[in-house]
């Protein structure tokens, strides 16, 4: 069946090097097995021990020359670049009101949310420019917090989400008539063992949850994996500086308990 994890799936991405950056999570490992699948040569990056990708690089995404140096390296080994999903991110336990945060935390979320980004761009965009034919797809990592206000929200992350979605809107206008795409994903719930743990914390905030999410379930990585897929794949080819909901609805609902 096409799409589903292990089984037949569209070969769009034949021949094309794409980056996973922050490879090592689970999201993370089920795109780069996904693009692998489709067939291409994945380099997987992560600051984290891992063994993702056909490269596996060890890197922090946060530090300029490291992101400089890691792409110039991965375009010497393989020619070209054609995709980068930027997968990285952070929640910090720390995370909550403004009114309740020390700085670092703020700056944490900010330098590993926003700034990873900031550089995977800032180095990898000229690479899949001077890739022939010029173009490319690059798919950032958002969440549906950038999207609503929330009474609970981990603010310095759902602010420094924000950021990477008007960071991928302007890139996407601003390299429009080049051939590069850019794009955020604004994902809701994955299935996760992380988000199990943050929800099941206290039993009660899974149930209070789940009334606010429309379909009643988390996302699979398959889903995740299928979607970021399609973003790098030329079927997306009309698809530009937007911020694409992964949310099962989260962002067009209004729910109220029955
Ligand atoms: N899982 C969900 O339900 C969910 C919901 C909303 C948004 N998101 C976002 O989707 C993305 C993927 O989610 P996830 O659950 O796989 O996240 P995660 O936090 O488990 O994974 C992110 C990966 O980035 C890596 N990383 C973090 N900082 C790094 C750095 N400075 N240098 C190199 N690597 C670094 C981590 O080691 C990790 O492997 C994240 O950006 C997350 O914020 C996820």
């Amino acid at each position: 069946m096409f799409g589903s994890m292990g089984g037949r799936v569209a070969e769009r991405l034949a021949d094309k090097v794409c980056m996973v950056n922050g490879a090592a999570s689970l999201i993370g490992r089920a795109v780069a097995d996904r693009f692998a699948r489709e067939g291409a040569v994945v380099v997987g990056v992560d600051k984290l021990a891992h063994s993702v990708g056909e490269q596996v690089v060890h890197a922090d995404l946060t530090d300029e020359s490291a992101v400089e140096a890691m792409y110039r390296e991965v375009v010497r080994d393989h020619g070209r670049l054609d995709v980068i999903y930027n997968n990285v991110g952070l929640m910090d336990r720390g995370d909550r009101s403004v009114l309740e945060m020390s700085l670092q935390t703020w700056r944490n979320a900010q330098e590993a949310n926003l700034t990873s980004i900031f550089l995977a761009c800032k180095h990898g965009i000229p690479h899949l420019l001077a890739t022939e034919p010029t173009g490319g797809s690059v798919i950032n990592a958002a969440s549906f917090l950038a999207a609503v206000g929330s009474a609970t929200a981990p603010m310095a992350y759902a602010a420094a989400k924000a950021g990477v979605v008007q960071l991928s809107r302007d890139l996407g206008v601003h390299l429009a008539r080049s051939g590069v795409r850019v794009n955020a994903v604004l994902f809701g719930p994955i299935e996760t063992p992380q988000q199990r743990e943050i929800l099941q914390r206290d039993p009660s905030v899974l149930e209070k949850r789940l009334v606010h999410w429309p379909m009643g379930r988390f996302g699979t990585l398959d889903e995740a994996a299928g979607t970021i897929a399609f973003l790098a794949s030329d079927d997306a080819g009309f698809i530009t500086g937007a911020a694409i909901p992964l949310d099962g609805g989260i962002t067009e609902a209004f729910t109220v308990p029955e």
